[in-house]
């Protein structure tokens, strides 16, 4: 088939860049002059594992082409995917201005029969404005469709996603429509889910808010966990042995960064609240995930007192491991935390440091590696579970510190091991809270009670 893409970020690159690789004629829009040069130089703007690569491959194969102009695109495509941001607006409203621009565009330069498909997270009835616009502008005797076609890619491992989907959502209202994304996406041989548009777009706010909803209902667990001496990651291994809850999702930690959960929840809260529906689930999943940061600073200074004059060493700043995306990430609020209580600050990444070098400014040491940065610190912070600090020589690391303190943010490592080690270790969830001398007598006291 002939594809349009209409945005280059990580959506719209890996969606292109996947289809193109499947054999289809892809032509990719960004509006970007410096990103559409580095695209034809074969160099993709952002780390995703596998991704330039394939944009070479399919550029050397002539089956990806990039281009700034969208008539380029609508002449020479019958599916246009429309994949451009819908940031969040001040008030939690999706921004759909870059979709609004890119639609009608495309209506002016449609000259026969083009789908247009919302691969971008729209709020629900975005499609119907899409239809009603592309109608009205469209030259007299053209027809279009819209279809809805929304992404569940992770970052990190985006190529897996969109090559091995769990289902494919199709929302579309004509035939001509449903066949032509069920023709194009049979061949995935994944479960496909053919509904109306309104369904489309509502199904991909309400997966995004849910993964969102466990993540802060672990969150909170971890926090009852700490209080009673229990250990969060044991309860989500028991939970999620149970097939309707899944053990996905259930990793307490400092709590989701990312360019989609934080949005998409304050959109879906927007609709819920514009319909005059409970949005009160919503707004308790985002309030804890805001909380979390500033508790993983509470919590460092309770194992490490004032942390003025202090020296912590932060591993991991990207909002999860494989990405160099800082978007949202809980390091952007947690180092600023303490470099504010008056500590000093050292990080490292493995991807993420030239992007951390623009936003966290002066007064933090960039390091070259983890144990850079835990060199003579007062307590090592990890926050990103990056798969090269699983394998770190603790006892090295300790060997460096000038106390050896961990708050690991991502409950990455084994307690025993790291007090093995000769840690002082503080984990979320973890009951570390129950070890200490105070709150073990407070509870046999308890029990005397009873
Ligand atoms: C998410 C959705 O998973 C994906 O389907 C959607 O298309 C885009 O948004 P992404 O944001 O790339 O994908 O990463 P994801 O793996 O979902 O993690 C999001 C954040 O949640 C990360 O900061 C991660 O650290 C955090 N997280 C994830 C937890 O804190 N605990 C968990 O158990 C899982």
């Amino acid at each position: 088939m002939k594809i349009g893409i209409i945005g280059a970020g990580h959506v719209g690159l890996v969606t292109g860049a996947c289809f193109a690789d499947l054999g289809h004629q892809v032509m990719m829009v960004d509006d970007d002059r410096r990103k559409v040069a580095a695209l034809r130089a074969g160099r993709v703007p952002f780390f995703e594992p596998g991704l330039e690569e394939l944009v070479r491959r399919g550029m050397a194969h002539g089956r990806l082409r990039v281009t700034r102009a969208i008539p380029e695109a609508v002449d020479c495509s019958t599916l246009l995917f429309v994949c451009v941001g819908t940031p969040t607006r001040p008030n939690g409203e999706a921004d759909l201005s870059a979709v609004e621009t890119v639609t009608r565009r495309i209506a002016r330069s449609m000259r026969a029969y083009r789908l247009v498909v919302e691969k971008s997270t729209v709020p629900v009835q975005t499609g119907a404005w899409m239809r009603r616009t592309l109608r009205e502008m469209v030259r007299r005797g053209v027809d279009c469709d819209v279809a809805s076609n929304p992404e569940f890619l992770r970052e990190g491992c985006a190529i897996q996603d969109f090559l091995h989907p769990d289902r494919i959502v199709i929302g579309a209202e004509s035939e001509r429509a449903r066949r032509l994304l069920v023709d194009l996406y049979t061949p995935f041989h994944a479960p496909l889910v053919v509904t109306d548009v309104s369904s489309a777009e509502l199904l991909k706010h309400a997966s995004n808010s849910f993964l969102a909803l466990k993540i802060s209902y672990i969150n909170a667990v971890a926090q009852v966990c700490e209080r009673v001496g229990a250990d969060v990651v044991k309860v989500a291994d028991g939970m999620g042995l149970d097939r309707r809850i899944g053990r996905a999702f259930l990793d307490a930690g400092v709590g989701w960064g990312g360019s989609c959960f934080s949005k998409d929840v304050a959109a879906f809260t927007r609709i819920a609240t514009a319909h005059r529906c409970d949005a009160s689930l919503l707004r308790a999943a985002a309030g804890i995930n805001r909380r979390q940061r500033p508790y993983a600073v509470a919590r460092l200074r309770r194992l490490l007192g004032p942390l003025r004059g202090r020296t912590v060493g932060v591993l991991g700043l990207a909002f999860k491991p494989d990405t160099d995306d800082l978007r949202d990430a809980p390091a952007l609020d947690i180092v600023p935390k303490l470099r504010a209580a008056g500590a000093r600050v050292r990080v490292f990444d493995p991807k993420a440091m030239p992007a951390a070098k623009k936003l966290l400014g002066r007064g933090v040491t960039f390091c070259r590696n983890a144990y850079e940065a835990a060199r003579g610190a007062d307590a090592v912070m990890l926050l990103t579970e990056w798969n090269e600090f699983k394998e770190l020589d603790v006892t090295r690391m300790a060997s460096l510190m000038r106390q050896p303190v961990v708050f690991d943010g991502r409950n990455l490592y084994d307690p025993a091991a790291m007090r093995r080690a000769g840690m002082r270790y503080a984990g979320i969830g973890r009951g570390q809270m129950q070890q200490t001398a105070h709150s073990t007598q407070h509870t046999e006291k308890a029990g005397k009670k009873r």
